[in-house]
């Protein structure tokens, strides 16, 4: 499959694959004044060494983000990260041991089931409805397996765009205090919400708030090439966490964390969130209704209120991995659903982004990937 999606990135492809961004939302010129203001005002500063956690500016930029997220944060609370996916790896190494169980929704971020096996953590899956991981079940598994950590992205899930209500945060927050779990809160996507109202964090909630790591990104917001990430928790775990960093990389560069807080500091960032949001929400609507007009009957998809992602469900039967190289001589790509489940995997799904297209653009991709279902047999032959 690693070689299917490397197909994807060929211009003719429209591709439903990448959780990328929309380009046209990345701030060039901003951007570019940030390093530059950087270079000229601390240069011998900003090309130095740092500290392992972090710019104090950053920090103070971020904290100022989640307080406004209703999560009252100092930047002591945090430690900032080579990207979202470096907290995950050094949370996951300093806090598991081989064997210990995590509990992951099902399914889950395909990375975070990388990193989870790289530390030879047991990872068992929880089964998920449209509302996200379902409470009762998590009882009964945590009961079973004394799990260690649950990991969750609650707010505009990836891969499939669920929303955790706030009565299962609620109980999940007490479920994790009762029976000494960590929770890991992970939320890159909270800020691009295009319907509804805000849910609170995980992490706000009084009985769970010091097992509770919060992680967050520049990615979706900034730049996923500028590689800065953070987490959020208590005192005892940061200071496990930035010893495992130091052994990664010291501390995320200096002159990246320097220009994103010099950019947070200049820029008009509730007005570039406002514009993320009505881009996504318009062609999340473009891929809704492409795919009510064209999917096989029996298909079903979620509706999410935010992020980047639809989680498609096709009739019993099709095989989305079989398909794929069919979908990819039509020009058209997705990520089969099966790599993002823990447990045994429903081979009738597949995830769709879709940030990175305008509207036009995902017309025609759905309708080539509709083409494709049509001339198929449901195992991803040809029909004679
Ligand atoms: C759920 C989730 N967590 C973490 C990440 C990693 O983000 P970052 O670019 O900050 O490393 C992603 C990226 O797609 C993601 O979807």
């Amino acid at each position: 499959m690693r070689d299917s999606l490397a197909l994807t990135s060929r211009p003719e492809v429209i591709s439903f694959a990448g959780g990328l961004p929309a380009p046209e939302l990345f701030d060039i010129d901003g951007i570019r004044s940030a390093y530059e203001h950087v270079l000229r005002e601390s240069g011998s500063r900003v090309l130095q060494y740092s500290a392992t956690d972090g710019d104090p500016a950053l920090r103070d930029a971020i904290a100022r983000l989640l307080a406004r997220a209703e999560l009252p944060t100092v930047a002591d609370d945090l430690l900032v990260t080579t990207g979202a996916q470096q907290a995950l790896y050094v949370l996951a190494a300093a806090l598991l041991q081989p064997a210990d169980v995590v509990l992951v929704e099902n399914p889950t971020y395909l990375a975070a089931l990388q990193v989870f096996r790289s530390v030879h953590a047991q990872v068992v899956p929880v089964p998920t409805d449209d509302d996200g991981i379902v409470v009762e079940a998590l009882r009964e598994l945590v009961a079973e397996h004394r799990p260690r950590m649950v990991y969750l992205v609650p707010t505009f899930q990836n891969p499939t765009g669920h929303t955790l209500p706030a009565d299962r945060r609620a109980a999940v927050s007490r479920i994790a205090a009762a029976n000494d779990m960590w929770i890991v809160e992970d939320d890159p996507y909270g800020e691009l919400r295009f319907r509804g109202e805000r849910l609170p964090l995980i992490a706000s909630y009084e009985e769970s708030a010091q097992r509770t790591i919060l992680l967050g990104s520049l990615s979706k917001l900034l730049a996923p090439g500028m590689r800065l990430g953070w987490l959020r928790a208590s005192a005892t775990v940061r200071a496990a966490c930035a010893v495992v960093k130091q052994a990664i990389d010291l501390h995320s560069s200096t002159i990246d964390q320097a220009a994103a807080a010099a950019y947070l500091a200049a820029s008009d960032l509730d007005g570039r969130i406002a514009r993320a949001r009505l881009l996504y929400g318009e062609r999340c609507d473009a891929l809704l209704d492409a795919l009510a007009r064209t999917l096989p009957r029996g298909s079903s998809w979620s509706r999410p209120n935010g992020g980047m992602f639809v989680w498609v469900r096709l009739p019993d039967g099709f095989d989305t991995t079989a398909l794929l190289p069919a979908a990819l001589a039509e020009r058209v790509a997705y990520v089969p659903g099966a790599p993002f489940y823990a447990g045994a995997a429903d081979s009738s799904t597949l995830r769709m982004s879709f940030s990175a297209h305008p509207p036009a653009e995902i017309r025609e991709g759905v309708e080539r990937l509709a083409a494709v279902l049509d001339g198929r047999q449901w195992d991803g032959r040809e029909r004679s």
